[in-house]
């Protein structure tokens, strides 16, 4: 079945290395790394360890990777592959998570099934279990879904973090942690991967219902007289070109120990299966990618997922309006006025720019259902990919104390966002001559009003919007990640609930969050 969980195992133990059974042993090893462990590795491998960084073969360069076979018969792995951690002063948890993604992807192309990784010493507080618990899991993530022929390599089994017996205690809980956080990140990728035709808002829906609902979480999915009643005049729009309804789902997280008149987290990420453009048709090259236009809509799900596995005590909604944007003969045309759910007037001036639109249909829907705290997603625009490129998401919103906090807490873990300016003078490109307001500002600072037009749409509140048109999917494979989906979001949204949540604020949170 498409779409189904097929993950490792995620283990921790403090056993002797030598003492734990794998198909392969990964050791992290610094540049200049001389320790009594890797001399025992060098006893284990009949002197290979050390012939290959004396001929330099190994120099512990970041993601360099040396494979060699294990020639004492009391160890119970057979293989052993050193991988490159670089200089030990630059060591951090993005560090840890990218090293283990490295011997997760190494390990998965070697037919292994069974992998241990020896975990470098932490520095006190920095997350780095976590960190390497999630890496592991995201560099064994590979997408065959559709590959009717057999690939090679099956899918790894289990994936073992070996722990000093000092740190096990509180590594536990961090590995626990991070393999959640990571399941659901490459869940976020399999959504994202799926084509459009077989991947339209109602299966979409129907499968967060499968993936959402849990002991504190329920998934309810409006069709398309739902919408109709609540006046989502702009989502309306958007799918009218197409032969597929759209939908919208609504999960809400609500765990008993939530305290009654705390903050709710509403997040909303944009769920369009298609984007052709609709009457504004894109060019044809590259038009594949817009099979991904949903990677916010999967975040979202994917992150009240992991919310729910985590339990903070914080109520969270989540709410992912989907549709496809195409050009059929009921399609909106460019010049048409639509009418938002909070009664705002839209010009459509241009029909690509469809996610804006139905997002802030849905930001109105999260406020209805009690959010006190906005934060949306969403692969926005080609603006946002020029300005920032590919390694850093977009970042709009207000006030700055909440900015801040979604800053500081997706960068915590790895998922870099930067903010961009938010001047009036930008709104004002935004104004229409018929309208309340235009769906476009011009080609100058595209990103910026993409996230401007969704303000009008916040009823004030605190809100954050991120634009992952550049991150949420890998043009290449590195020696850290595949081509394809990248899953972003995921773990910066489930983190933020848990920062958020009461009983963390004072020790995560150190500034206001609003
Ligand atoms: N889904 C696209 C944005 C996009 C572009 C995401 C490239 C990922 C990669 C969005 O709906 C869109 O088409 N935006 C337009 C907006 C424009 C018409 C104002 C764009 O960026 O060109
Ligand atoms: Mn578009
Ligand atoms: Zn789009």
């Amino acid at each position: 079945m498409i779409g189904t969980l097929n993950e490792p195992i995620v283990r921790c133990t403090d056993d002797d290395p030598s003492a734990v059974s794998s198909d392969v042993l990964c050791v992290p090893v610094f540049v200049d790394e001389h320790t009594d462990f890797l001399r025992r590795l060098d006893g284990a491998t009949g002197g290979n360890v050390a012939r290959g960084r004396e001929s330099g073969e190994f120099t512990g360069k970041l993601h360099e990777r040396f494979w060699t076979d294990v020639s004492d018969a009391s160890w119970l792995t057979r293989r052993i592959l050193l991988i490159g951690a670089g200089d030990r002063e630059h060591f951090d948890s993005d560090r840890a998570r990218s090293i283990a993604a490295t011997a997760g992807m190494s390990a998965r192309s070697h037919a292994a099934h069974r992998v241990v990784l020896v975990c470098p010493p932490p520095t006190e507080g920095t997350g780095a279990h976590q960190a390497l618990a999630e890496g592991l899991v995201l560099g064994a993530f590979r997408d065959v879904r559709f590959k009717s022929r057999a690939t090679g390599s099956g899918a790894l089994r289990e994936v073992c973090l070996l722990v000093d017996s000092k740190q096990l205690s509180r590594a536990i809980d961090e590995i626990e942690r991070g393999a959640t956080l990571a399941h659901c990140t490459n869940l976020a990728r399999e959504l994202a991967n799926e084509p459009g035709n077989l991947f339209t808002p109602r299966v979409f829906a129907s499968r967060a219902v499968d993936l959402v609902t849990g002991p504190s979480t329920t998934v309810e999915i409006l069709d398309e007289e739902a919408i109709a009643a609540r006046g989502m005049g702009l989502l309306q729009g958007v799918a009218q070109g197409s032969s597929e309804p759209a939908r919208v789902i609504v999960m809400r997280y609500e765990p008993p120990e939530a305290p009654v008149g705390g903050p709710v987290l509403g997040l909303v990420g944009k769920g369009v299966t298609f984007d052709t453009g609709g009457i504004s048709i894109k060019p044809a090259d590259g038009m594949d990618r817009m099979k991904r236009d949903m990677a916010g809509g999967a975040a979202v799900v994917c992150a009240m997922r992991a919310i729910g596995a985590l339990a903070p005590p914080i109520r969270v909604v989540g709410v992912v309006p989907a549709a496809e944007n195409m050009p059929g003969g009921g399609a909106i045309r460019p010049g048409d006025v639509l009418t938002a759910a909070n009664g705002l007037r839209v010009e459509v001036l241009n029909t690509d720019a469809e996610g804006r639109l139905i997002l802030a249909d849905g930001l109105w829907l999260a406020q209805t259902l009690g959010a006190t705290h906005l934060v949306d997603i969403a692969t926005l625009t080609g603006a946002c990919v020029v300005a920032l490129g590919h390694h850093a998401s977009g970042l709009v919103g207000n006030p700055s104390g909440w900015v801040d906090t979604v800053r500081r807490v997706a960068d915590g873990v790895g998922e870099r966002v930067w903010p961009l300016p938010t001047f009036d003078a930008y709104e004002s490109q935004l104004e229409s001559d018929t309208a309340d307001l235009s769906n476009i500002g011009g080609r100058a600072g595209g990103a910026i009003t993409a996230g401007l037009f969704l303000k009008s749409f916040t009823g004030g509140l605190p809100w954050a919007h991120l634009d992952i048109a550049g991150t949420a999917w890998y043009e290449e494979e590195t020696a850290d990640h595949p081509k394809g989906a990248s899953g972003t979001g995921v773990r910066a949204l489930a983190s933020l609930a848990i920062a958020l949540a009461p009983s963390a604020r004072e020790d995560t949170v150190h500034a206001p969050v609003d």
